[in-house]
């Protein structure tokens, strides 16, 4: 039987596809005040600039191409198991074919109708922009997204998989923001982490750390895990 690879994965799985990261030096967070563009207070005061900031990132993410990660990780699916939760919003590993990707943040080329918030609708790439007057259906819509001060829906299917893990890849993510840096708790005992990042945030000393970007990483990676299936 196929051992169960779960995946976790941030910003910096896309940063090689040229999709800015957070909070690294010139990351969005930076150009950009969080609480205003991404918070449940920030859509409140200022939908129009919300829905300005998620139109620019659905321009960015339609020039952008999965990368050499992403095939990766679909390569893995030959001999493990493997699942994806991601706090990226980009729909990279969807492109690049992996099977099982669970988002955290939510998903920017859907919206859904704010009132009824389990109607989502995707958007279609000659159609990305939206703003408080676009009616789809007849309803307005907000983004897809998990805003700050908002609960994150997948969190448990996401514990779900953590604890089952085989195996738990941490890739490209800062480990800042929670609930989703918490999946690791979720990891039984005995079971090998590991974390593919450049620059890697502090992490228990059990965790075998890759330092190096998730093309090279996951390159890296796969040799050792597929070495000790052999
Ligand atoms: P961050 O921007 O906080 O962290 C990005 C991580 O990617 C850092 O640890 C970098 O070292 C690493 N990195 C940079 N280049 C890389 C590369 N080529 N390969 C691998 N890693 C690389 O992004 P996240 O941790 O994903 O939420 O941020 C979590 C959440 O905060 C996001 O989902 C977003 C944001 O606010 C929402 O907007 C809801």
């Amino acid at each position: 039987m196929k051992r169960k690879l779960v995946i976790s994965t941030g910003a910096g799985m896309s940063a090689e596809s040229g999709i800015s990261t957070f909070r690294d030096a010139g990351g969005l967070w930076e150009n950009y005040p969080v609480m205003q563009v991404a918070s449940a207070d920030g859509f409140r005061a200022n939908p129009a600039l919300v829905h300005e900031f998620y139109n620019q990132r659905r321009k960015d993410l339609l020039k952008a191409a999965p990368n050499a990660g992403h095939y990766g990780l679909v390569d893995l699916e030959k001999d493990f198991d493997v699942y994806v939760i991601t706090q990226n919003v980009d729909d990279l590993h969807e492109r690049a074919g992996s099977k099982n990707v669970l988002h955290l943040h939510g998903e920017l080329m859907k919206v859904r109708a704010l009132d009824n918030e389990l109607k989502t609708f995707t958007l279609t790439p000659a159609n990305i922009e939206t703003s408080p007057d676009t009616r789809i259906e007849g309803h307005a819509v907000r983004p897809h997204i998990v805003f700050f001060q908002e609960a994150v829906p997948n969190f448990e299917p996401a514990t779900e998989l953590a604890a089952e893990a085989d195996i738990f890849v941490i890739i490209g993510t800062s480990l800042a923001v929670y609930p989703a840096a918490a999946l690791l708790h979720y990891v039984r005992k005995g079971v090998p982490v590991y974390y593919i990042d450049p620059n890697p945030a502090q992490v228990p000393a059990d965790v075998h750390v890759i330092k190096a970007p998730a093309t090279r990483g996951i390159e890296i990676l796969a040799r050792e895990l597929r070495a000790q299936n052999s």
